[in-house]
């Protein structure tokens, strides 16, 4: 996490594997641009698109910044800007299964160490399928650059790994050729404004942390719902599933840093090495038990406000009979001290009502009511709700007594909005990892032992659902919030899903 502007980062040099693919299309060229616009980026960078694709240097140029113009946050690019900014970016075809190819990349590091009078730092961006990451892999290792631990470093995307075997097994052979200090594994959700803030949240305030415990807190809930579908990604998404697609990374590191104890210093192994005593600490499921903590859906054919959508079973490249879930809601216990019987439920899905990524704590009920009985229809117990995306902000919810004459009391929000607090942008979460892959700081990114503790957390029910044909599949309609199990999940706990409230409610 880049804490000032004093320092930019040493010159780097940049390779982006799957140099023109999607990710690089969307989300990193638009990253590193807008670094670039925001002063962050070295004073001496290249960045080297590879791919296979047979295309001159500048129609690779004119194509991301097609790119930058539909999928930046700036919705206005300078030309001026952009060339400037574009003059450090080339493209250099390779087939990524040539060992001769990598010649390439040397003969390139070598050309800038001469320009720029001194050793880089050298960055290798995996924007590629998972099976090339092995390929890609023992072929760098066979440059001496990849040695120098401390400026060579490679980033890997998700997902990584199919199961905690094929994960250990992927951490290995990285290992052979990179230390781990050298591994940048991606979750983008640490990288986002909202993400990081609960750590501000949490441990720059003296006021919640006395509370933040199995004594206060009654239980935790995350929702990550999309209203959109697989968008094109049948393929993979058919391999992956809503269980291994968002809840094996996004939503077990965004339970982390709820459930984290506080670390003693913001190093990047301090914070790291906290989030996997949590991962640790999580129950296993057992296997005969699974239908009672975890509910899966599919989404069928349907409407989203006012517009048709396909079922997932007629998505292009999907299984006509896919048992392959669009939905997953987990209900996790976390057996440690602070945690200990609080329920943590946790839900995502595709197709669903609303884009809404929430995280609700929500506390127990006060411990007397000495108001008159007809002072409130019903108690409400406290809720503290961080909103992740789209909305950006923090409420807690209390009960207030409604102004007039009489003890009446109903249940308001003081809300914290990002947009009104401050004025500034905040940046994508792809700038703020890049930036600091290029720091070397490695705080957000996931470590060998978290990626593999997340992966033994879900391994129970990938069992149980691999094994089990789902025989009620599709069981939700678009633009609901999912099937009628996950809601008979939460409620035979005496609890209801939370949403936010919609905006003219407020
Ligand atoms: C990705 C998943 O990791 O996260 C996608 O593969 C999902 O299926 C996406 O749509 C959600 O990210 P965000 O930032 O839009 O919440």
């Amino acid at each position: 996490m880049a804490i000032t502007q004093n320092n930019r980062p040493a010159p780097t040099l940049i390779f982006i594997f799957g140099g023109s693919g999607d990710l690089n299309y969307r989300k990193l060229t638009p990253a590193l641009f807008n670094l670039y616009l925001d002063d962050w980026m070295p004073e001496r960078f290249s960045i080297m698109g590879l791919a296979r694709t047979e295309i001159s240097a500048e129609k690779y140029k004119a194509h991301l910044l097609e790119g930058v113009k539909n999928f930046s946050r700036r919705k206005e690019v300078k030309k001026e800007d952009w060339k400037k900014f574009s003059d450090s970016i080339s493209y250099i075809q390779m087939d990524a299964g040539e060992e001769a190819a990598y010649e390439k990349i040397a003969a390139s590091v070598k050309k800038h160490e001469k320009e720029w009078g001194g050793h880089p730092n050298v960055i290798f961006y995996l924007a590629v399928a998972p099976q090339l990451v092995p390929i890609i892999t023992k072929h760098l290792g066979k440059l001496n650059i990849c040695a120098d631990t401390k400026c060579s470093r490679i980033v890997i995307e998700k997902p990584f790994g199919h199961d905690f075997k094929s994960a250990h097994d992927l951490n290995a052979l990285l290992t052979q050729t990179f230390d781990e200090k050298q591994i940048y594994r991606i979750d983008h959700y640490l990288g986002k404004e909202t993400v990081q803030n609960i750590l501000a949240l949490r441990f720059a305030n003296a006021l919640f942390e006395p509370i933040w415990n199995r004594s206060y807190i009654d239980h935790v809930q995350i929702t990550a719902a999309e209203t959109v579908g697989v968008e094109g990604r049948g393929g993979y998404y058919e391999t992956a599933g809503a269980l291994r697609d968002m809840v094996q990374n996004h939503i077990l590191q965004l339970l982390c840093m709820i459930a984290m104890e506080a670390p003693v210093s913001f190093n990047d192994d301090e914070i790291r090495n906290k989030k996997v005593d949590v991962l640790n600490a999580i129950r296993p499921i057992p296997v005969e038990e699974i239908q009672d903590f975890a509910v899966r859906g599919q989404y069928g054919p349907g409407w989203i406000k006012g517009e048709k959508v396909p079922g997932y079973r007629q998505e292009k490249n999907v299984d006509p009979n896919s048992p392959v879930e669009t939905f997953a809601a987990v209900k996790f216990y976390i057996d440690n001290w602070r945690w200990q019987g609080v329920p943590f439920y946790v839900r995502t899905g595709k197709c669903l009502n609303e884009k809404s990524t929430i995280i609700t704590l929500q506390f127990r009920p006060a411990p007397h009511y000495a108001f008159p009985s007809e002072a409130a229809e019903s108690w409400r117990p406290n809720r503290l709700t961080i909103s992740i995306q789209p909305e950006m902000d923090i409420r807690i919810r209390f009960q207030a007594k409604r102004p007039g004459q009489g003890m009446i009391l109903s249940p308001v929000d003081m809300i914290f909005n990002y947009e009104e607090a401050y004025h500034d942008h905040s940046p994508e979460a792809y700038e703020t990892l890049l930036l600091d892959v290029m720091e070397g700081d490695a705080t957000l990114f996931m470590r060998a032992d978290q990626v593999e503790a997340a992966w033994k957390v879900i391994e129970p029910i990938l069992h149980v659902w691999g094994t089990r044909t789902p025989v009620d599949f599709p069981n939700y309609s678009p633009g609901s919030w999912g099937p009628e199990d996950a809601e008979a999940l939460i409620a035979r706990d005496g609890h209801n899903w939370i949403t936010l409230p919609a905006p003219h409610q407020e």
